[in-house]
């Protein structure tokens, strides 16, 4: 970890530190006569100092530099060119950016290279201060840090994720007792699993001001960070010596980042926590969450305090999700079933999340994600007290949930119209979640809010059309169905929002806000050939080289082609939005048509249409001449005072009527922008009073994307809708792995379908089989199986009954061996344990050659002893494949437990195919070297290999 430890044991409040989240150093001024660094490179130093941990960039005019160490070090890196700057006490190394590229370098230094940055800003300086900084016109200072958790509204934001930030909150005392007391240092990797320690879970995500708190236990920690995908996890500094390490592997490989912070000393209860959400947390509702909740949510907020370092905030309540009953998948399972990622590439292509999704949206993407990374479990207790809590936060804990959201779906599969018009919809709708979001941390813009009222008026339309058909379908329709659909109509509250929508849509002039994008992209490009200018004089080769040529050129070209520039404003209210508004254009035009009037005076006056009133940043207000000659007298008839140039063909002056009413002009300008950004404000004071019912919309809305995904992806994949029981049997037939399927088909191959039917008789299923014949597929298929019925999806079968799972687990592996610094047997043995401490005789367990990475005998010890502890412990659902046959024999008297097997066919001469359906029986060949020769070993090895084996199976025979 790049945070250092505290160098004391003395503990400070988080308050009492003024900024950053390392314990501030006092800064060595230096005070000698060495010469000094110009003051910009010498602040840049002092933050770097101050902000130990973090990349410190310094805007620069039109650039963020990159000065010392840094820039050596993140030049390369990020593929700026490395310059060195004069100064008087010495060169200097630098390298920077253009402003405007900010997004693009904060992608890679945050999300790719995982580094903190903090942003150190320019601020003018006023008058008076002015002369008391030595006359520099600006101050510099760190205005936010950056780090992977703490994003906002970065336009390099993955749309289909939630970007989490994740606080850990464990109880230091007990857990340094604990780990003293239990666990002896050659384990010392393994504190978490070996403590029963209650765990306070707390996070957030500043893009959609999402907050959630859990209560877990360390033995469940793992699963839990799998599962939350936290982009970085906070944990306090005073645990790092204990299980800072096995934290650090836990998440290391899923390239997310640990920061050590220190934890305030004293937590404050959550009705101070108001001034950070959009509305109070109900005061019923606080002792629902345990104390070690509270502490971890109020050291995240702490943390964002000081990386946002005084920004504005409005999270919305944190709501609390209940272990018990969101049941998760565990860590090995969410890696091995490739739920979310692949475990070869951890890319999501070919993951199960991949092949199933099909929503319109990108914050349904978010909802999808979320779902199959949980489990839904039959529970006893209700979350209906909670009423702080949204439909989506209480996750469907029991069958009736589930029912409801197939029930949804079933709709969008039998009424393809319904389900066009909601997709089409959804199409229009933005991302509210994180619209709302902007607004409520003070960004925002009006093109934000055109965005806005889109959205609202999409849901709008969705409301409108689920209604219709509500109202249109009297018949067909089972009561479920129309009960979850009335759900959704009447949890979509339109009043308020549809009038913040029309407010926004009267007020906002989208054609202004338009053109004012334009300008403000060439304003930018302005900004650009200034610091292009900068940089040729004063500034080295590789600034100018990173500046984009197409701005280049284009800051030009606008300059030329557009001489009246500064003529026309544009406006990005429409003027009855207020009627101050109107009264100031309406005075504006007036002051128009007088200058047009004035013009024409002069040019009658003058005798020439050449004569023209102007304004230019550098002289104001001037009068231009073109071509013929002016009497000087004439000119001074009109009282002209001052000539300010003139060219052979030009000529400008000033003329005291225009200058008059120039300013008059610029003053009712002024005044129309204040009261735009009044307009403005006043709707996004809406917005935030709006907040939580358009969040709420918006959940409905990922919901219904959800449903309608899932229908497609039924209809397309000729999927079955499940039925679901409180039982413990699973009845599946005919049921198909989704992404291998997929990935056969693309290469003109065909799948075979195979049944399971795991119950009372047949608790388990011992599945032996040659290699390559579909065992580890047939495993995992199942627990797909199981999962996507769970979220309430339909599944790939012909028929599937399945009870519902509390958990499921899962051994599988290879590649996965790699991921942790651990022996692959450990790792198998860590899993296992894992599994035979926790499967319930509701869970699911697939296990997939355990035992495979020692010597067969100790393999087959291990494994029959799993089984037996499966089968008289655990009483779960198994399905349980390998290689060891005798297992088979060993397990003659195991009532619950029956064996199953796949083929392979010989077809004569050699040739031979696999039989992927599986029979009832025990295959005991492995015929490993047919797919060793399918590999394409050498002759001579296949050759060596079969007469070795021949000679082993003589010896056996005649022992
Ligand atoms: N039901 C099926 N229908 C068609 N092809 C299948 C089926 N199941 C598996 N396959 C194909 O066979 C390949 C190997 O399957 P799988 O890895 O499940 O075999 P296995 O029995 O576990 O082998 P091993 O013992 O070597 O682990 C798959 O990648 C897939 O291409
Ligand atoms: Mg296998």
């Amino acid at each position: 970890m790049r945070v250092p430890r505290a160098k004391s044991q003395a503990t400070v409040k988080l308050k009492d530190l003024p900024q950053g989240v390392v314990k501030l150093e006092a800064y060595d001024d230096g005070v000698d006569d060495a010469p000094r660094y110009p003051t910009v490179v010498q602040g840049h130093r002092n933050n770097v100092q101050k902000f130990k941990n973090c990349v410190v960039l310094t805007r620069v005019g039109g650039f963020y530099e990159l000065y010392f160490e840094q820039a050596e070090e993140f030049a390369p890196l990020l593929s700026l060119k490395l310059a060195s700057k004069k100064t008087s006490a010495g060169p200097v190394p630098m390298a920077g950016f253009p402003f405007f590229q900010l997004d693009r370098f904060l992608k890679i230094l945050v999300q790719d290279l995982n580094k903190y940055v903090a942003i150190s800003e320019e601020f003018a300086i006023g008058a008076e201060d002015k002369a008391r900084s030595g006359g520099l016109m600006f101050d510099r200072r760190v205005a936010r840090i950056v780090t992977p958790g703490t994003l906002i509204d970065e336009k390099f934001i993955d749309p289909s994720e939630n970007n989490f930030l994740l606080a850990i909150y464990l109880d230091i005392p007990a857990l340094k007792a604990e780990s003293k007391e239990n666990v002896d240092p050659q384990s010392s990797q393994h504190v978490l699993a070996s403590v029963p320690q209650r765990v306070g879970l707390a996070w957030l995500d500043l893009s959609t001001g999402d907050f959630f708190t859990q209560l877990t236990t360390a033995q469940m920690l793992p699963s839990a960070i799998v599962r939350i995908g936290a982009r970085e996890i906070l944990v306090d500094q005073n645990v790092q010596d204990i299980i800072g390490q096995e934290l650090q592997q836990l998440v290391g490989h899923e390239h997310r980042l640990v920061t050590f912070f220190r934890y305030p000393e004293i937590f404050s209860p959550m009705s101070e926590w108001d001034s950070m959400l959009e509305a109070p947390i109900p005061e019923e509702t606080h002792a629902s969450f345990t104390t070690e909740e509270v502490a971890a949510g109020y050291s995240l907020l702490e943390y964002i305090r000081v990386q946002l370092q005084g920004s504005n905030l409005k999270l919305q309540p944190p709501r609390r999700r209940h272990l018990d009953e969101s049941m998760s998948i565990d860590r090995n399972s969410l890696r091995g079933l490739e739920i979310l990622e692949t475990s070869r590439d951890g890319f999501g292509k070919g993951s199960l999340l991949h092949a199933v999704r099909r929503t319109s949206t990108k914050s349904g993407a978010r909802l999808l994600r979320d779902r199959l990374s949980k489990l839904s479990k039959v529970g006893t207790t209700s979350l209906s007290l909670d009423t702080n809590l949204s439909h989506e936060a209480s996750p469907s804990t029991s069958l009736m949930a589930i029912n409801e959201r197939l029930d949804l779906v079933s709709i969008f599969i039998e009424n393809e119209n319904l389900r066009d018009n909601v997709i089409q919809l959804l199409k229009r709708s933005y991302d509210s979640q994180r619209l709302v979001q902007k607004f409520a941390m003070g960004k925002g813009d009006p093109d934000d809010l055109i965005c806005l009222s889109r959205a609202i008026e999409a849901s709008q339309g969705v409301k409108q059309v689920l209604s219709e058909h509500e109202r249109l379908s009297t018949s067909g329709a089972t009561s479920g169905a129309r009960r979850s659909l009335l759900s959704m109509i009447s949890r979509l509250s339109l009043e308020g929002p549809v009038v913040l929508a029309n407010k926004i849509s009267s007020a906002i002039d989208e054609e202004g806000v338009l053109q004012q994008q334009r300008i403000q992209d060439s304003t930018a490009a302005e900004a650009v050939s200034l610091a292009q200018e900068v940089a040729i004089n004063e500034g080295t080769s590789s600034e100018l080289e990173s500046l984009p040529k197409k701005v280049r050129t284009k800051a030009s070209d606008k300059a030329a082609a557009d001489p009246e520039a500064g003529e026309f404003e544009t406006w990005i209210m429409r003027r009855n939005a207020s009627e101050n508004l109107n009264a100031l254009h309406t005075e504006l035009e007036d002051l128009l048509n007088e200058k047009i009037m004035l013009i024409k005076k002069l040019r009658d006056y003058v005798g020439s249409s050449a004569l023209n009133l102007k304004w230019t940043p550098g002289l104001g207000h001037i009068c231009h001449v073109k071509g013929p000659k002016i009497s000087q007298q004439s000119l001074e008839e009109l009282g002209v005072t001052r000539n300010v140039s003139s060219t052979k063909s030009t000529r400008s002056f000033y003329l005291p009527a225009w200058t008059e009413l120039g300013n008059k002009m610029d003053h009712v300008k002024i005044q129309i922008r204040q009261e735009e950004q009044a307009i403005f404000e006043n709707l996004r004071r809406e917005v935030i009073l709006n907040l939580v019912k358009i969040r709420r919309n918006a959940a409905v809305m990922d919901e219904l994307d959800v449903a309608c995904s899932f229908a497609t992806l039924a209809q397309e994949q000729k999927m079955v809708r499940p039925i679901l029981n409180e039982g413990t049997m699973h009845k599946i037939a005919g049921g198909r792995h989704a992404t291998v399927k997929l990935g056969l088909e693309e290469q003109g191959r065909s799948f075979v379908s195979n049944d399971c039917f795991l119950g009372d008789q047949e608790r388990i299923w011992l599945i032996t089989g040659p290699n390559m014949a579909g065992k580890s597929t047939f495993l995992r298929q199942n627990a797909l199986i199981t999962i996507l019925a769970q979220v309430g999806s339909y599944v790939p079968a012909a028929y599937a009954e399945i009870g519902i799972v509390d958990q499921i687990f899962s051994r599988i592996g290879a590649a996965d061996d790699l991921f942790r610094d651990q022996s692959t047997f450990m790792v198998e043995m860590l899993e296992t344990a894992a599994i035979l401490k926790q499967a319930t005789p509701r869970s699911f367990v697939i296990m997939d050659e355990v035992g495979r990475g020692t010597t067969p005998e100790d393999g087959t010890a291990v494994s029959f002893a799993c089984l037996h502890h499966l089968h008289y412990h655990n009483q779960c659902r198994t399905l349980f494949a390998t290689h060891f046959h005798g297992l088979a024999d060993m397990t003659q008297n195991f009532e619950h437990l029956e064996r199953y097997c796949t083929d392979v066919k010989e077809t004569g001469r050699g040739s031979f195919s696999f039989v992927h359906r599986l029979r009832k029986g025990v295959n005991r060949d492995s015929h490993a070297l047919k797919v060793a020769q399918l590999a394409g070993l050498p002759r001579e090895t296949i050759e060596l290999a079969t007469s070795v084996r021949d000679e082993l199976r003589n010896k056996k025979n005649t022992q």
